[in-house]
């Protein structure tokens, strides 16, 4: 990360001051920076065949983003936990013509494996379109510098590429966030490219033509179609690889303590490990609300309305720990979890907050060992 000569004195002089954060640093910065050894690693470890254009074999890709260990000893730390097969048809289908589309309910990690994939794959997860109701053509396709176009007519120098545009030139992986969200008409800007590979420019009767290596990978949120479905033409340029929620507790309780953990470490926080059985009580609540039942499959629930995903389980965690360091002892107690975990299922005042109270007086009131939770969730029901 090139940091400017200010933000190094400026870092310099802070240092002096106990536990100083470091200035200038940027607060997320991206999968290709943030996991650059562990790129540099498995491309010296890959003696595999790459693909045209690739920094690395699909099945580097594959073990940069599920984990593992090199002959050299590095350990490359997983990023997508879930079913490896997942993983390998997601890669698979990138070195084929056929476009990626990952489909899900929101906060299935849809965003983050597309933009490991991209870090991965080319190296730059930077090449990115993000989809609303008000992406116009020329986020897709490309615009105009209108000084450049009044002064000398339309000419290459005058247009600006979209990202899609310079992946097709460079060989890269391009990504479209929320495409459902795109209105109709624009996303089937997207046929020729995907089918043709070419994107035309009439204005100059010239064409951009993909080079090997070009593909691109779409999200799509589960619970937002019908907002702008995908038409079947487009549909049927993508491969769809669909993301599930972690299948037991477990796996949602790994994803969640490593996400806060990463998450913790650049916000200066106190290390998970020693807040994981608060971590698994988050989970156990969110899974047995999502599920409707409970883990021991005695008790139905109604669910709320919100969707209790496992990236707002990682953000009430992230938020507690916080709570914890700023003013508590550093570690996480029910009290700093509990407001978190009330405003992630009440979102519907009415309807929800009986939902919880339902659960709070049957569930949490009389499971072993909750009791301190129970009495921080009464504490800010109130
Ligand atoms: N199976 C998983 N493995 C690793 N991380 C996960 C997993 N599921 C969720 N996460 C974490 O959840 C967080 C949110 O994921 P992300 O934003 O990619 O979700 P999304 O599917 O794009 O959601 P949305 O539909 O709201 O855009 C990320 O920090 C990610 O690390
Ligand atoms: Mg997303």
């Amino acid at each position: 990360m090139p940091a400017t000569t200010e933000a190094t004195e400026a870092a310099e002089e802070t240092a002096g001051a106990p536990g100083a954060a470091p200035v200038g640093e940027a607060l997320r910065p991206h999968a290709e920076d943030a996991f650059a050894d562990e790129l540099k690693a498995l491309a010296a470890a890959d003696d595999r065949p790459r693909p045209a254009c690739w920094r690395l074999s699909p099945w580097a890709v594959a073990t940069y983003l599920l984990g593992g260990t090199l002959p050299d000893g590095t350990v490359i730390t997983p990023k997508y936990v879930g079913p490896r097969r997942i993983v390998e048809v997601a890669v698979t289908t990138l070195a084929t013509d056929r476009a990626l589309l990952l489909l899900g309910v929101p906060g299935t990690a849809k965003t983050w494996v597309s933009e490991h994939l991209a870090a991965a794959v080319s190296g730059d997860s930077t090449l990115l379109v993000q989809g609303t109701a008000g992406t116009p053509e020329e986020a897709i396709r490309y615009g105009w510098n209108y000084a450049q176009l009044l002064a000398h007519g339309p000419s290459r120098d005058a247009l600006v590429p979209s990202p899609v545009m310079r992946a097709m030139s460079d060989g890269m992986t391009a990504r479209v966030e929320e495409l459902t969200r795109i209105p109709a008409d624009v996303q089937d800007s997207l046929i020729t490219i995907l089918s043709e590979k070419t994107l035309p420019i009439p204005e100059l009767g010239q064409e951009v033509q993909a080079v090997r290596g070009f593909n691109l990978i779409a999200t799509a949120n589960d619970r937002d179609r019908g907002v702008n479905d995908l038409s079947s033409a487009l549909r049927r340029r993508f491969n769809t690889v669909v993301l599930p929620l972690p299948a037991t507790p477990d796996a949602e309780v790994e994803i969640v303590s490593r996400r806060v953990d990463q998450t913790g470490r650049s916000l200066d926080l106190p290390a998970a490990p020693e807040a994981i059985d608060e971590i698994r009580r988050v989970v156990t609540v969110f899974r047995e609300l999502r599920d409707g039942v409970t883990t021991d499959g005695r008790t139905r629930l109604k669910s709320p309305s919100g969707t209790l995903s496992t990236a707002e389980a990682i953000s009430v965690v992230t938020n507690g720990l916080a709570l914890a360091a700023h003013f508590g002892d550093g570690v996480l107690r029910p009290g700093d979890v509990a407001a978190g975990i009330l405003g992630a299922v009440v979102r519907d005042p009415a309807a929800d907050r009986v939902v919880w109270q339902e659960y709070l007086e049957t569930v949490v009131r009389e499971r072993d060992g909750w009791k301190d939770f129970y009495r921080a969730c009464r504490e800010v029901s109130v």
